[in-house]
């Protein structure tokens, strides 16, 4: 059974057409990974499913029911979050303030803080600041742990690591990785494709808005990701 399914999802910004024909599954617990190069679609892919940008047709399932065409908190409210890219904090909010603002939508079955500061002890510390003066880091924490107070079934994460240093990218993996032991599936955009490979169960590849290659972290010829990746005929 999948968790999510998407089945030909064409996604437009005016007359632009940024997604085409994307066919998508993730089974619970999944670890999926999406590569691919500047513009390819990712993120748009992301903010498909969580409501922010509006696909065609009714191509998106989770949890067996339709959620095309819902509006974002409703889909927070089913069991999806995400932590966008450039994480989107409200820079006159403190720390706290920020992680309660991710609660909003599914106050019945949020997290309670202190789960969150348990996955991320640093935050507890620095509860009462300003978000923005934390490191880029705690940021980024700050952004994962206000999606994960929703209590998603599914959480799905824009370019991690982005401009943040290799340890501190490592807390984050590490981090990630208690998050799967609970059973939350991940959708992880990542433009490293070696921490991709690394961390994901399954990857897809995104070449200017199609699927240009899927498959077991495991079984990618590195040939076949360079190809699907860049587009470039052979390319090693
Ligand atoms: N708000 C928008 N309005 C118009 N076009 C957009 C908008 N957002 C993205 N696009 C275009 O849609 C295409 C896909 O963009 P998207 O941001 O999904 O790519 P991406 O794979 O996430 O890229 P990156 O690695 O740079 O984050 C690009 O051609 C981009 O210019
Ligand atoms: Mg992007």
């Amino acid at each position: 059974m999948n968790l999510l399914s998407v089945s030909k999802l064409n996604a437009y910004y005016g007359d632009f057409q940024a997604l085409f024909d994307v066919d998508f599954h993730a089974h619970p617990g999944e670890v999926i990974a999406i590569i691919g190069a500047n513009g390819a679609g990712k993120s748009t892919f992301l903010n498909a499913i969580a409501g922010n940008v509006t696909g065609r047709g009714n191509s998106i399932t989770f949890a067996e029911e339709a959620i095309s065409g819902l509006r974002s908190w409703q889909i927070v409210s089913r069991g999806i979050a995400l932590v966008p890219e450039g994480r989107r904090l409200f820079s006159s909010l403190t720390v706290e303030e920020n992680l309660l603002m991710g609660a909003y939508a599914n106050t019945k079955d949020a997290w309670p803080l202190t789960h969150i500061y348990e996955t991320f002890p640093q935050l507890k510390l620095k509860a009462k600041q300003s978000a923005l003066s934390l490191s880029g880091g705690e940021q980024q924490m700050v952004a994962i742990g206000r999606a994960l107070i929703s209590n998603p079934l599914l959480l799905m994460c824009d370019e991690l690591s982005l401009g943040l240093a290799p340890m501190v990218v490592h807390d984050i993996y590490e981090t990630l990785t208690t998050v799967r032991e609970r059973g939350v599936t991940l959708i992880i955009v990542e433009q490293n494709v070696r921490q991709a490979l690394a961390f994901a169960d399954r990857v897809y590849c995104f070449q200017e808005g199609r699927v240009s290659l899927t498959g077991r972290a495991g079984e990618l010829k590195p040939e076949d990701v360079s190809r699907a990746y860049f587009g470039l005929a052979g390319a090693a």
